[in-house]
């Protein structure tokens, strides 16, 4: 018995992927495996459930990538629903619906609820200054604006993220800020925006999930709940200036959008609407609270760690504050799946990409899912490695599961032309109950959201297998012991239709096959059918189910994932190229070649030297930010350019009179620029 048994109706959901590139394995070890194996079990206790996903089309993720591909984000979207519903289907991620947020229904229901939170009078009405591009007329998102990190001077931090040193931003926090539409300093403008009152909601919120659902949900979700509520929530806002997303219903909000992560939840909701309208359901029992509590859904999300916060605190306070809908039962979110040693990255494009698998792989979902499965990011991050999918598909899926199972159907036909006879029945106390032990392990593991270990349990079969053929060997009692031949090859026979049974949720694709060669062709077995052969009944030749993964192809993995590596750095060893200026802009830069004359580190700061330097003109003081990469008495009179009538600041209390030149490479090399030979203080650079 798990907590889940007494929900009869299941409404689970696997996060919704953002339409602007393809899915990688990071996404199927996070939300898509685990929900899926969840679901398809749920299905074989015959409980009512409904599983949902679509396409997140909305928000800065796809006008940025839009931008980038110098597309509409209406194409943008087009492009990657269409692709990544195909990955699905042909992986075998078995949802109700795949459905997608630029859809009418999900913008009705989107507006919906937003007017119904507002007529409660429950957002916080808020004006505030914001970053506005006045080339382009509009607000700047987050992204839409760059400038230097105040942490780490990466000239190229965005307003929500330094992508260098990894420090969280508000646009507010760079220096010179930039609007990545047209290249200028942004300027600030007063504009209005609804929040969601999140502080409000902390004392409902420490009730329901920091009391409610302790113990009970996994603890690195839980974990990161608490923290976010022991910091103290902060109103967050609900509507954004952007052109692309849902309108704001609202009369003096026009132009305004609804905040991508206020509708990509609600996504699931109206996914189920039109789920429910084209098969005769009705919605409202997957979703909303029931007069009898009994009956009411249990809701499931199934995410990565990036989405907690969004999935555990600001959607179930969205649905507490409508009042009508159930909350999440369980989020039972995944970590990270590293790749050989590094994070997965779509922009240095070190993934693998389902879409190629696929192609590359062809027929080989279940390899692919059995290694994800067994590597599972369930409690901390994990790591693929393409040697270690070569080990797990030759020795266990090959060695273990396929090789029991071959060797069963092989003897069948060699001794009895494939045929059985007589009592049909598993004859084998000892089995049977080690086969009930191994259920209830499945059972109490999926539920417990512990895949890799219902996995193991299912091999651990197939090893019981094995032995029990090398016990018995009836290889060698054929001649002597007919009956006893039969007998072991027979209840064999019942441990791979076990073994087909739980594979229905673990390795759809190897269940099927095993169904197939048995010849029990039905769409389901449910946990709770008996297995019965007829007396007489005829199997189908034995296939292979797993094939040996050979060194070349582990290879050529590797070497494309090097070579996707090279590619990378030749993108990024250059920045990007900026804008066109005037030759008099130029020209009213004055640098001089100097030669410095004194250099030590400035107290309490690790990165910056102060430098006294001959600029023929005078000596002067300049602070530079080259600590790390220069011993103060290596560069002492060292020859330098040196830009003289940059204004003066003061850095750390000294007044920095100019700025010493540097290049700078992409890994944030530094180099002085200088003259290749001594010429003297005070020559003009130009
Ligand atoms: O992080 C993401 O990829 C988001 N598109 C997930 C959205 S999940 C849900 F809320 F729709
Ligand atoms: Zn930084």
């Amino acid at each position: 018995m798990s907590d889940l048994d007494k929900y009869k109706r299941f409404t689970v959901t696997s996060a919704l992927p953002y339409a602007n590139g393809p899915l990688h394995i990071g996404h199927l070890a996070g939300a898509y495996i685990p929900a899926d194996i969840f679901v398809r079990h749920m299905r074989l206790k015959r409980k009512d459930i409904v599983y949902i996903c679509g396409s997140d089309e909305h928000g800065a993720a796809i006008t940025i990538k839009a931008k980038k591909e110098g597309i509409t984000p209406k194409e943008i979207i087009d492009k990657y629903h269409t692709q990544i519903k195909k990955s699905f289907e042909e992986f075998g991620i078995a949802f109700d619906i795949y459905h997608r947020t630029s859809s009418q229904i999900h913008h009705e229901l989107s507006q919906k609820f937003f007017l119904n939170l507002y007529n409660k009078g429950e957002f916080l009405e808020k004006e505030s200054e914001q970053y506005y591009d006045e080339e382009y007329d509009q607000f700047l998102a987050d992204r839409y604006i760059i400038g230097t990190c105040p942490n780490c001077n990466n000239e190229g931090a965005y307003g929500d993220q330094c992508e260098k040193c990894g420090t969280s931003l508000n646009p507010m926090d760079l220096i010179n800020p930039k609007s990545t539409l047209s290249g200028k300093a942004p300027v600030l403008r007063v504009t209005k925006h609804w929040y969601l009152p999140l502080d409000k909601y902390q004392p409902w919120l420490e009730e329901w999930l920091i009391e409610g659902k302790k113990n009970k949900w996994k603890s690195n979700v839980y974990g990161q709940c608490s923290s976010w509520l022991k910091a103290g929530l902060q109103p967050r806002s609900m509507t954004r200036d952007l052109d692309w997303g849902i309108d704001v219903p609202l009369e003096e909000a026009k132009g305004k959008k609804l905040y991508v992560w206020l509708d990509a939840p609600i996504g699931y909701i109206s996914a189920t609407k039109q789920w429910a309208q084209e098969n005769g359901k009705d919605w409202e029992l997957y979703w909303k609270k029931q007069a009898d509590e009994n009956d009411e859904s249990c809701l499931v999300h199934f995410i990565g760690k990036d989405n907690i916060v969004f999935h555990c605190i600001t959607f179930p306070s969205i649905l507490h504050a409508h009042g009508e809908y159930i909350l999440p039962q369980n989020v039972p979110a995944n970590e990270f799946l590293n790749l050989e040693g590094d994070k997965l990255s779509t922009s240095r494009n070190h993934a693998v990409w389902l879409h190629e698998y696929l192609e590359e792989f062809p027929g080989k979902q279940d390899e692919l899912r059995y290694v994800l499965t067994s590597i599972l990011p369930e409690t901390s991050d994990s790591e693929f490695t393409w040697k270690d999918y070569q080990a797990r598909v030759n020795n266990e899926l090959v060695a273990i599961l396929g090789n029991f199972i071959n060797r069963v159907m092989i003897l069948m036909h060699k001794y009895y032309e494939g045929k059985i006879e007589g009592n049909t029945q598993l004859n084998d106390k000892d089995l049977k109950s080690q086969i009930g032990v191994i259920y209830d392990e499945v059972e109490q593991s999926i539920e417990g959201y512990k895949f890799r270990q219902a996995l193991s349990s299912v091999i651990d079969l197939a090893r019981l297998g094995n032995r029990y053929l090398t016990e018995n060997e009836p290889w060698k009692i054929f001649k002597t012991e007919p009956e006893k031949t039969r007998l072991v090859l027979q209840n064999s026979l019942h441990i791979i239709a076990h073994l087909g049974t739980l594979l229905q949720s673990l390795l759809p694709g190897a269940s099927k096959k095993i169904f197939s060669m048995l010849n029990l062709d039905k769409e389901v077995v449910f946990y709770d059918e008996e297995i019965v052969f007829k007396d007489g009944h005829q199997l189908n030749q034995a296939q292979l189910l797993f094939e040996k993964v050979e060194d070349e192809v582990i290879e050529k993995q590797l070497e494309k994932l090097s070579r996707k590596a090279e590619e990378n750095i030749a993108v990024v060893e250059v920045a990007p190229a900026k804008e066109n200026i005037s030759f008099d802009a130029f020209a009213s830069m004055d640098i001089r070649v100097g030669t410095i004359l004194e250099a030590e580190n400035v107290a309490k700061t690790k990165k910056l030297l102060k430098l006294k330097i001959d600029t023929g003109i005078d000596q002067r003081i300049v602070v530079s930010g080259i600590a790390e990469y220069f011993e103060p008495e290596a560069i002492i009179g060292k020859q330098v350019s040196i830009l003289v009538n940059l204004e003066p600041r003061e850095i750390k209390g000294i007044l920095s009179q100019g700025m010493i030149l540097m290049a700078e490479n992409c890994d944030g090399k530094l180099s002085f620029v200088a003259p290749p030979e001594n010429i003297s203080n005070g020559s003009v650079v130009r």
